[in-house]
């Protein structure tokens, strides 16, 4: 897929993962559209210091993904100031690493609602401006196709992310337009950043089995994926070989490695298995 000229829609744009991929973007010669809950003044600087050419426009839309209308709007008001989008990458999301047991009802349905309900809204708001040859990038997760402790919440919202991708690419493909999905391991954003002080032993260290990735290492491969044909995309080695395992080894194998990791991590933080006591309610 060429960049050069084209308009390039990313949500949770303001941060991390898409930020940098927006930058990388722009100074490849694309226009580009940024929607997130808050945009920092610097945000739309950074971008447009890396284009390649002054004449591209770099603009910012206020939205939240779980609201369908405010997207809707957002990215009307985007096509008509820069065009309707040749690639749209759906990355703002949430995460919410705790155990079940100390997740509340409302923090689960949270998370399900940015990170699934969001890409269902992105996807509805992109599709009236999606011509053929465009293409629609969900970032969903490790955690989509291996999920584990600390991950209900995450792990499910991601993927429900992947098979909405998946049956999506079914349906638009006769139209000539491309669906992807993007499944980092662990990459160095200020999500993460936040994530480690509040994540349980266990998924500290499951996180770690999977392998880290710097932010620019990350977004790089996941830009090389996205330019490509590939519906799924994973950035980094290590990931690429966890994935393998995690489909080809028989899920009792599977699991009985990631008990052992987290009864390790348990027995090593001193934290103990949860009694049956339910998630806290709401
Ligand atoms: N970093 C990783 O290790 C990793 C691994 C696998 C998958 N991912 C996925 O990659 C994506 C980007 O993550 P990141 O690490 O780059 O996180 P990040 O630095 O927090 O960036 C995500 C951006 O999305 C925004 N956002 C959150 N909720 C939103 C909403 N309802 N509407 C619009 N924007 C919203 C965030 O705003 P606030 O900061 O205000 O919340 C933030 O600016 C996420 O979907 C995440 O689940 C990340």
């Amino acid at each position: 897929m060429e960049v050069d000229d084209r308009r390039i829609y990313v949500t949770g744009g303001g941060s991390g993962i898409g930020l940098r991929l927006a930058e990388m973007l722009a100074a490849r010669g694309a226009h580009v559209a940024l929607f997130d809950l808050r945009l920092a003044d610097d945000v739309l600087h950074r971008v447009e210091a890396a284009r390649i050419r002054s004449e591209r426009r770099v603009r910012g839309y206020l939205a939240d993904v779980a609201d369908a209308a405010a997207v809707a709007e957002a990215f009307r008001r985007a096509a008509e100031e820069i065009g309707p989008p040749d690639l749209v990458f759906n990355s703002a999301g949430i995460s919410c690493p705790r155990a079940f047991a100390d997740l509340s009802q409302e923090d689960f349905e949270r998370v399900v609602r940015v990170n699934l309900f969001g890409s269902r809204n992105v996807a509805a708001a992109a599709l009236p401006l999606l011509r053929p040859g465009s293409k629609l990038v969900f970032v969903a997760s490790m955690a989509a196709v291996a999920p584990g402790y600390g991950y209900t919440a995450y792990g499910s919202s991601k993927a429900g992310v992947f098979a909405f991708a998946e049956a999506l690419r079914s349906e638009l493909a006769p139209r000539g337009i491309d669906v992807a999905v993007v499944c980092p391991p662990e990459v160095a954003t200020p999500l993460v950043a936040w994530s480690r002080t509040v994540r349980p032993a266990p998924t500290e260290r499951l996180t770690r089995f999977a392998g880290s990735l710097g932010l620019d290492e990350a977004c790089q491969a996941i830009l090389a994926g996205i330019l490509g044909r590939n519906f799924l995309v994973i950035p980094g080695r290590r990931a690429n070989f966890a994935y393998l395992l995690s489909r080809l080894l028989p899920k009792r194998l599977a699991h009985a490695i990631s008990d052992r990791i987290v009864a390790g991590a348990l027995a090593d933080s001193g934290e103990s298995q949860r009694g049956p006591g339910g998630p806290t309610p709401d």
